[in-house]
């Protein structure tokens, strides 16, 4: 069966004739279908969706410009492939914009056109292979070892996906425990350095020689006791990827060099004069606000906009909460695993209860909490009980003192109100409240709330 439908379209009778049998003879995976009107392909277009077509710029009937946009709306996924006599950089480029896939000026050759179209096909094929993937990441509800089901974290597979194989910088934005570090993995798994080293270094845990030193290395006889040549992180991670993680902590002295590296590709070992080329993929990683502290002047712009051509933003675990159950699963099955248990089944009370928990430390704290109740439970199935105190003694029972009630609603209705005003901004509230993090989600999930929306039940419950 012919597996690509390739339409032709040109206002010359013998030219449409010419190409269909010219293509019918050298494609054998394909059907060919001529037409003389912009009309008539269309007309076709509803019954069979073509995979390529082939188009005259000036047809009897219609713009090929204009007719690209009627064929996009038709059939969204084919190759378009327009011809013209009048070849113009600006119409090229027009075409290109809108979608066409290539631009072929008259007089062509049947070999250039072959190979145009076969171009088309290998196109055709990865992007169908591609989607056939992303399916089978939202099927399975996972991108390697990242668990997700949501539309937010469908989207950053997809994103993942697309850049990994680009080669650019990326910078991975999210909470502390949003899975960082495990994005990044990831786009070095899906990319073409795959088989080269992974390597993640934290900007905040040293000083500006130290960290020099771990990214550059040193020449013997750099400083008192370089006695030897020491490879740099950097050289180490050859035909890799380099995880530059806490950007954000990185001095402001250092980022210059940063910078400079970024833009060389070479850099010099502490002690050295030569400069070194380097060949590694920078991915930067930060849970600060890089735009505030650029604002603020404590971080450079230019090394920003280096760092961040793609940036990809990991939503905190509250708002998406749909993730909370899968993650559980796995998690279970994780620990499990890791303490050479049987994995326990996980109940649903033990789930509810998670789903109003606002995980400050994101997938990371459910993780732990998870692991906690798999190494201390001897039972089949995760409970409730299963979780530590403060989790689940969510409704405590109403005091018995009736005067009481009424303030510590004006107590719950006043927070509620400050969190309203400062956007559902915890760390906002809790600071103009003078009480701590902990102490105000407690008080949140007493109200029942998660970020920014009242869970059910809300004025009842208070
Ligand atoms: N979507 C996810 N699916 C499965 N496991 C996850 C997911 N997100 C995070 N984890 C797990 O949570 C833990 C923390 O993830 P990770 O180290 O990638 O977070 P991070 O964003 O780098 O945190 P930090 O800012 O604190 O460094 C890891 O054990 C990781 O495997
Ligand atoms: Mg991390």
């Amino acid at each position: 069966m012919a597996s690509f439908l390739i339409y032709i379209i040109d206002d010359e009778d013998i030219t449409v004739q010419r190409l269909v049998r010219a293509l019918s003879s050298s494609e054998e995976d394909s059907r060919v279908q001529g037409f003389i009107l912009a009309s008539e392909a269309i007309e076709a277009m509803r019954e069979n969706p073509p995979d390529i077509v082939i188009s005259d710029i000036r047809l009897k009937d219609a713009d090929g410009i204009d007719l690209m946009n009627r064929i996009k709306s038709m059939a969204p996924n084919a190759a378009i492939i327009l011809i013209t006599g009048y070849p113009s950089i600006d119409q090229a480029v027009k075409a290109t914009k809108k979608g066409a896939f290539y631009y072929l000026a008259k007089p062509f050759s049947l070999a250039e056109l072959r190979k145009t179209v076969s171009d088309a096909k290998r196109f055709l094929t990865s992007q169908k292979h591609k989607d056939q993937l992303l399916e089978k990441i939202r099927k399975d509800g996972r991108l390697g070892e990242i668990i997700g089901t949501t539309p937010e974290m469908l989207k950053i597979f997809k994103t993942i996906k697309q850049v990994a194989p680009l080669d650019c910088n990326v910078l991975i934005k999210g909470e502390t425990g949003t899975g960082k570090e495990l994005a990044a993995r990831a786009l070095h798994m899906h990319s073409k350095r795959s088989s080269g080293p992974f390597m993640s270094f934290s900007c905040g845990a040293f000083t500006e020689e130290l960290i020099a030193n771990e990214l550059f290395g040193h020449e013997k006889g750099a400083f008192t006791g370089a006695t030897t040549t020491k490879l740099g992180l950097l050289e180490a991670a050859s035909r890799g990827t380099v995880l530059l993680d806490e950007i954000g902590e990185m001095p402001l002295s250092m980022q210059v060099k940063l910078l400079r590296v970024l833009q060389e590709n070479e850099i010099f070992r502490v002690g050295g004069t030569t400069p070194l080329k380097i060949d590694c993929r920078f991915i930067a990683a930060t849970n600060r606000d890089l735009d505030k502290m650029v604002k603020e002047g404590e971080f450079r712009q230019d090394l920003y906009y280096r760092l961040k051509v793609v940036t990809l933003e990991l939503p905190p675990l509250r708002d998406r909460r749909d993730d909370i159950p899968p993650l559980a699963n796995h998690f279970a099955r994780k620990a499990a695993k890791k303490f050479r248990k049987a994995a326990p089944a996980v109940g649903s009370d033990f789930v509810e209860a998670l789903m109003t928990y606002p995980f400050p430390g994101n997938c990371r704290e459910l993780e732990h909490i998870v692991e906690r109740a798999v190494a201390l439970s001897h039972k089949k199935k995760l409970t409730a009980h299963d979780l530590p105190p403060d989790l689940w003694l969510i409704q405590e029972p109403e005091s018995n003192n009736r005067a009481a009630a009424p303030l510590k609603n004006m107590e719950l209705d006043y927070i509620y109100d400050v969190y309203k005003k400062t956007g559902f901004n915890q760390s906002e509230t809790a600071r103009i409240l003078g009480i701590s993090r902990t102490t105000l989600w407690r008080k949140l999930r007493k109200m029942n709330i998660n970020s920014g929306k009242l869970r059910q039940g809300d004025k009842k419950q208070r």
